[in-house]
């Protein structure tokens, strides 16, 4: 806290001297990363970032990375993508998930082929305030979701200021584990904008959620049935578990809050079933990945993906702060900030299910799970999909999975019903773009609609296979090439696994 107050110091005389030059700050232009350190040559990759001062008066600045698509078909679609936490930096989707850059452990810098970049513009953003490089005096911290959406509102608003090209974008919010409590409140308050404006004023197109954290009546429930059914829990901590849940029923009914110390609970039972001593050190399973079983306690997975060690690295270097025009925040990139946790502490915002059904009504949904995640687990999504009523009736009804294909390989199950999309990603954890980037990339393109069947040169289906030979009438069906990709009664469309976790809710438990 000190040492934010501090920097806030620092930065009002720094700013004092700089006067005109922050005037001038408001210009595409002064926000242009000419290069940055470990690639030799940026190409033909139009990008920006830098900070945007949205409250003056409580030094409450948000940093955002833009990069400008390179593809002229999918100009006019603009996504902003979201990490969760709360308070978990944006940076990990730019360097860890779908961004185009992954650091190597000698600092130089790669191309990642299943980044977003060539597909649409994308826009990373650290928020709320305390987030990642964004910063604010602390005692302006954002209590509550409404407070949040209005001040990313207020971000977007002056961001559009900056590159007026962008407003007629068609928008696509994204996000993973807590901005799935984020992106619906966001969803809510430009919607009502829209209507307050009588115009469409955000064109807002589509929420994409992965592992997200959208209901705890639901997802609680899930956090003990999903380690039953992976046999995480055993023994007395079965037990254990089960009297959290009861415990965790009662608060619920007493108030449907975001965060519920109790419920969590099951999920630190869990990871305790879990943990075992070998050659004298401790391991547990990866709260993410349930597939990693012997990761050191007791940060069970908080350290996980370990690139972000190299990520850190980079992030705080002096010369990539100042390549991205970072500078104005001077303690230093941290991935999650425990201070916006603390300041959300009392936040008595309903969840963000109960806003799913009004926001459905204008814009289609994606929510997504990788299938190995334990914090935010799949069937916990799947729960709350089942309790849903929208667009008239409960659940999905009579739509049934169907098998999402890449090349002859089954990438996962999409169900849609009335704008609403669910789609179980196969042997993914709670960090789907960072698993499994070529599958997201193809379905993200699917769900912005610039997918032209084919991800990376390979095709790729949801349901049947189109016919592959349709332009070559003649020789018709020869059974070996017509479908390669399937051996019939593989993995029929049965869905699932699930579980994923978020790194970010390493420090908050989701
Ligand atoms: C940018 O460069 C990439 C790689 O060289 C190329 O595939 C792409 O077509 C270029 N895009 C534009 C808009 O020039
Ligand atoms: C959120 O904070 C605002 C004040 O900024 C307050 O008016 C509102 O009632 C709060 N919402 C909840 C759910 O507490
Ligand atoms: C789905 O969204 C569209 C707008 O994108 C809207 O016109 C339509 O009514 C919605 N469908 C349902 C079932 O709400
Ligand atoms: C509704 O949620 C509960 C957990 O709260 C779950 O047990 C049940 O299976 C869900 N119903 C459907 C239809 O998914
Ligand atoms: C899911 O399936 C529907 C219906 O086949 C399709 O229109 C949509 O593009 C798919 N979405 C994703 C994200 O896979």
């Amino acid at each position: 806290m000190r040492l934010l107050r501090l920097s806030s110091l620092l930065w009002s005389i720094a700013s004092f001297h700089a006067a005109n030059h922050f005037v001038h700050a408001a210009e595409a232009e002064d926000y242009r990363i000419k290069a940055l350190p470990g690639i030799a040559d940026l190409g033909n990759m139009t990008q920006y970032a830098g900070h945007i001062e949205i409250s003056p008066e409580h030094n409450a600045n948000i940093f955002f990375w833009l990069l400008n698509s390179q593809n002229v078909k999918s100009s006019n679609k603009l996504v902003i993508w979201l990490n969760g936490g709360p308070g978990c930096s944006s940076m990990d989707g730019m360097f860890l998930e779908n961004g185009p850059y992954r650091v190597n452990p000698d600092m130089t810098v790669d191309i990642n082929p299943g980044g977003w970049q060539d597909h649409a513009n994308i826009v990373f953003v650290d928020q709320p305030v305390g987030t990642g490089f964004s910063f604010a005096n602390t005692d302006s911290y954002v209590k509550n979701m409404t407070e949040m959406a209005i001040s990313f509102n207020t971000f977007l608003d002056l961001f559009f200021e900056v590159f007026p090209e962008r407003t007629t974008n068609e928008l696509y919010i994204a996000g993973e584990s807590f901005a799935g409590t984020y992106i619906p409140y966001i969803a809510q308050h430009l919607l009502q904008q829209n209507k307050a404006a009588g115009t469409k004023k955000y064109d807002l197109r589509g929420l994409a959620i992965g592992n997200g954290w959208i209901s705890p009546l639901h997802q609680y429930e899930a956090s003990y049935d999903f380690a039953l059914r992976e046999n995480l829990l055993k023994g007395q901590y079965k037990t254990i578990a089960s009297e959290h849940l009861e415990y965790c029923r009662a608060s619920l009914e007493r108030q449907e809050l975001i965060s519920i110390g109790v419920c969590e609970q099951i999920l630190s039972d869990t990871i305790d079933s879990t943990t075992y001593m070998e050659d004298d050190h401790f391991y547990c399973i990866n709260q993410y990945d349930i597939r990693m079983t012997k990761e050191p306690s007791p940060q069970c997975g908080i350290t996980w993906p370990h690139e972000l060690h190299d990520v850190t690295k980079y992030l705080t270097s002096k010369s990539v702060v100042q390549a991205i025009h970072a500078n104005k925040q001077m303690l230093g990139w941290t991935e999650c900030s425990g201070a916006v946790g603390r300041a959300l502490d009392y936040d008595e915002s309903q969840p963000s299910y109960y806003l799913l059904p009004d926001i459905l009504e204008e814009v289609p949904i994606l929510l997504f799970s990788g299938d190995k995640d334990l914090i935010c687990n799949s069937l916990g999504t799947e729960y709350l999909i089942g309790n849903l009523t929208w667009g008239g009736a409960k659940g999905f009804q009579g739509s049934t999975a169907q098998e999402w294909h890449i090349g002859d390989k089954i990438a996962g199950y999409n169900t849609t019903a009335r704008n609403l999309t669910y789609v179980l990603v196969k042997d993914a954890s709670h960090m789907v773009p960072y698993d499994k980037p070529v599958e997201m990339l193809d379905m993200i393109n699917r769900f912005i609609g610039v997918s032209d069947g084919t991800v990376k040169d390979t095709p790729s289906w949801v349901g049947p296979q189109p016919n592959e030979d349709k332009e070559i009438p003649a020789p018709s069906s020869d059974p070996v090439q017509s479908s390669p990709e399937t051996s019939d009664g593989e993995g029929e469309g049965e869905v699932n696994e699930d579980e994923d976790d978020d790194p970010w809710s390493e420090y908050y438990n989701w």
